[in-house]
């Protein structure tokens, strides 16, 4: 804790409590020492406790989910965490910000600065534009001070998280080529949500790999709208998404030509620079690459790259667990900042894998 003396838990809730980001909250949120969880919101799942829809909960919490009232909620919570489909979040995000709660959205509602490109890549006019240049992008590694002055947190998606943690020290260091970028991800099925849907039915996505999105996946102006901002130039890439039969886990290379020659060593010391007392991603020495199982369950984004001298290309290779520090967990960390507490409270969560 920041302060000696324990500080007052605030009271915190989840709007879509029964889905997959909602539940993870859920788990993190019941045993952080500065969190009360005082309400829960459903759709389809409404007026059922959640120790029935998730009976691992059982013990620790058992309140009921409610229809989600926005009102209602600011009553109650200082904080919300909006676990819902994009679209679903914008207008209640506005409203819950002009009652004076503060607001941490998982969807996509408020990522993007730009009105117009929610247009484009996600058929709808945005119904809160005003509020789009005030959200701040939750990705504390690049934005921490922003976060911890904040009404209106975007938390970044899944793959953006892997791939701009993977590859703003270079941009920010004009190490690589920005015009050369390409992104490859593989994700478990959890990324999809809860809500069954054909291509994530277990015979469908078992023992098989997809690209899917490809050259219009909407993760895509998210992830050049936050590496322009690294860059102070605009950004370009070519990201692919693909289906892995995992539950969770995200793993992303990206490769890119580099500005001139800089060895395997020389180029993971600039990322040791660049994440210094940055507590949750972990630059791995020279000769190991990052795995999804060495992170599943904790906040950890681990990055390891190689310089290829015979190609002059850089690989970099990230790894996160798409419900933690790909949402639910980056979540936690923002409403640390937000409240004034240890950005690890609630997430520290070490040795779990050997
Ligand atoms: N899954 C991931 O790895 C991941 C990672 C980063 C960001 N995200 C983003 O986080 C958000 C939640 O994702 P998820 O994977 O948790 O989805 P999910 O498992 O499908 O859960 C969605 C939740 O929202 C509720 N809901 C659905 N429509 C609603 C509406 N119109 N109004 C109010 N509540 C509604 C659902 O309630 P019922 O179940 O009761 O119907 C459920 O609680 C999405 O925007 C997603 O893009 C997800």
């Amino acid at each position: 804790m920041t302060t000696e003396e324990t500080p007052r838990p605030r009271r915190v809730a989840i709007a879509g409590a029964s889905g997959y980001t909602g539940a993870e909250l859920l788990r993190l949120l019941v045993q952080h020492p500065g969190v009360e969880v005082v309400a829960l919101t459903a759709e389809t799942h409404a007026n059922q406790p959640i120790s029935q829809l998730f009976p691992s909960l059982a013990g620790f919490v058992d309140l009921i989910c409610r229809p989600l009232d926005p009102a209602a909620l600011a009553a109650e919570a200082e904080f919300v965490f909006l676990a819902l489909p994009h679209k679903a979040s914008m207008a209640v995000g506005a409203d819950l910000v002009k009652r004076g709660v503060r607001v941490l959205d998982l969807s996509a509602d408020f990522r993007l600065k730009d009105p117009a490109a929610y247009r484009t890549w996600y058929g709808f006019e945005h119904l809160a534009p005003s509020l789009l240049g005030e959200a701040v992008y939750g990705l504390p590694e690049l934005h921490r001070e922003e976060i911890a002055a904040a009404r209106l947190i975007a938390v970044p998606g899944c793959y953006p998280t892997s791939a701009i943690l993977g590859f703003s020290p270079l941009l920010a260091r004009g190490l690589a080529d920005p015009e050369t970028i390409v992104i490859d991800s593989i994700s478990g099925v959890s990324g999809a949500g809860r809500k069954p849907e054909l291509p994530t039915h277990f015979s469908e996505a078992n023992e098989s790999l997809k690209a899917y999105g490809v050259g219009k996946h909407r993760h895509t102006p998210e992830i050049e709208q936050e590496l322009s901002g690294v860059a102070g130039r605009p950004v370009t890439v070519t990201f692919t998404p693909h289906l892995a039969p995992l539950t969770r886990g995200i793993l992303t290379t990206i490769t890119a030509r580099l500005a001139g020659p800089r060895s395997t060593a020389e180029l993971l010391g600039v990322y040791r620079e660049f994440y210094r007392g940055r507590s949750f991603v972990r630059v791995l020495e020279e000769g190991r690459l990052p795995e999804t199982k060495h992170v599943l369950h904790s906040n950890l984004c681990d990055v390891g790259l190689v310089s290829d001298a015979r190609t002059g290309r850089v690989i970099v290779v990230s790894a996160i667990d798409n419900l933690v520090k790909g949402a639910s967990g980056q979540a936690v960390q923002c409403f640390n900042l937000m409240a004034g507490l240890d950005e690890r409270a609630g997430l520290w969560i070490p040795g779990l894998f050997p």
